[in-house]
């Protein structure tokens, strides 16, 4: 793949790769929905040649919504492709054609089979990965699996999503302290406060590479670097940085990560991953277990527990194989279009929509530098749940947390969505009370 650069929206320096034949399907049906819905004087054509990334725009035929509604609410629930709802249908298939040795046969090979693609996204090896139903239960095999000991205090960022505190709060009663550093702005903390919180008490920094809230990206290499050295581990929620933000978790030397399939890995609910450090493995010995987290589990040795030797020691019973199907597609669309151009595309989109805000001078409440921001698009706005309804009624989905209206456009969405976004909310708050 070759890469140029050149000028984005705002003026900032990206790079544009030229797609190979086989990355991107035909572009034959990309949609003409959103080439139709034009909201400024600029001429379509001309905006389409100023457009990078164009070629990404072939994938909108694998995701039947986007041919729907204006869909701008990936960090909710990532959209569902024609890969994935194919996946769950062979799925039942299987099922009704092998009943249970589908399992033995074929369904097992695919757990391992998704665990092997999410080790790939995140630069780990597949027996530092444990899957669960969902973040929060992968935060508690950790939680319940690490002894802090004497060094009894977990660091974290008030901007932090709830579950991830809630794990170490329903801990106090063991002795575990929750220290929590304040966002002076409710949309950044300083990386140098997170690091003047750990002393010789902390066990263990507990934080998001993006937070929910914002969309601001952490400098975790930092943070890791900073922690180690006062001999604290890390762990990282990963949940709104996974498939949209390249990562390395061995560059970055974290301990821990915890993840999910919801949003930006387009999986759907019902899906989770946690990764361990390999040398760590052997000390994480969870009380959340069971027999899937158990050696030699099909020797059905009840009155003998062990662990297994691998991350999979952090798992407790039977999977739910549909997700497992719908990962498998849509872990394979993250690796075909690769995690480094999604960020450069969705760079691009939200950086576009940010200028478009700052045009109107609405209150932004992500950062406006494109670099510490990912694409959660953050706006201050009052009752912005009565925006999310009239917008859903125009066909265009966004949504809410308290006092913010919340955007989030993934690479399959296009300039022409954001354009339609914001002149949607220019005519709702202009007949406003
Ligand atoms: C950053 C982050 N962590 C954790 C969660 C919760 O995950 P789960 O419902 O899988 O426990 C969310 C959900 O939105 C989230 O955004």
């Amino acid at each position: 793949m070759q890469r140029k650069t050149s000028e984005s929206s705002n003026g900032a320096a990206i790079k544009i790769a030229t797609p190979s034949a086989k990355r991107a399907p035909s572009k034959s049906t990309t949609t003409s929905r959103t080439q139709r819905s034009v909201g400024t004087a600029t001429p379509v054509r001309q905006r389409q040649a100023a457009e990078p990334h164009r070629d990404l725009l072939a994938w909108r035929k694998e995701f039947p919504i986007l041919q729907r509604k204006t869909y701008l609410n990936s960090c909710s629930l990532g959209a569902l492709s024609t890969r994935s709802m194919a996946g769950m249908a062979r799925f039942q298939e299987l099922w009704n054609e092998y009943g249970a040795s589908a399992w033995y046969k074929l369904w097992v090979s695919e757990i391992a089979e998704v665990r092997n693609k999410f080790a790939q996204i995140i630069g780990a090896q597949p027996h530092e990965v444990a899957i669960a139903p969902n973040v929060s239960a992968a935060l508690s095999e950790i939680a319940t699996g690490l002894d802090l000991g004497e060094r009894n205090r977990v660091v974290m960022a008030d901007l932090d999503f709830p579950t991830l505190a809630y794990q170490w709060m329903a801990k106090q009663r063991l002795g575990i302290e929750v220290d929590f550093v304040e966002s002076p702005d409710r949309m950044t903390v300083p990386t140098e406060q997170l690091m003047e919180a750990i002393d010789n008490r902390t066990g263990l920094v507990a934080t998001s590479r993006v937070f929910y809230l914002s969309g601001y990206i952490q400098d975790i290499a930092k943070l890791t670097r900073h922690a180690h050295k006062q001999g604290a581990l890390v762990l990282i929620d990963d949940y709104q940085a996974t498939g949209q933000i390249p990562i390395d978790v061995k560059a970055l030397d974290i301990d821990f990560l915890v993840t999910g399939t919801l949003k930006w890995l387009m999986g759907g609910p019902g899906l989770a991953f946690i990764y361990v450090r390999e040398d760590l493995i052997q000390k994480v010995r969870p009380s959340v277990t069971g027999w899937w987290g158990s050696r030699d589990m099909f020797e059905f040795r009840t009155g003998v527990f062990e662990y297994r030797d691998d991350a999979q020691r952090l798992e407790a019973g039977t999977p739910a194989v549909a997700p497992i199907f719908a990962a498998n597609a849509s872990l394979d669309i993250v690796l075909e279009v690769g995690v480094e151009r999604i960020r450069e595309r969705t760079r691009w989109l939200a950086d576009d929509l940010v200028r478009r805000i700052q045009e109107r001078g609405w209150k932004l409440l992500s950062p406006a530098d494109g670099a510490v921001r990912s694409s959660i698009v953050m706006l201050s706005m009052e009752r912005p749940e009565e925006l999310v309804s009239s917008l859903a009624q125009r066909g265009i989905i966004v949504d809410s947390r308290p006092g913010r209206l919340r955007i989030s456009p993934h690479f399959y969405n296009t300039v022409e969505e954001n354009e339609l976004i914001v002149s949607a909310l220019d005519e709702l708050l202009a007949v406003r009370n």
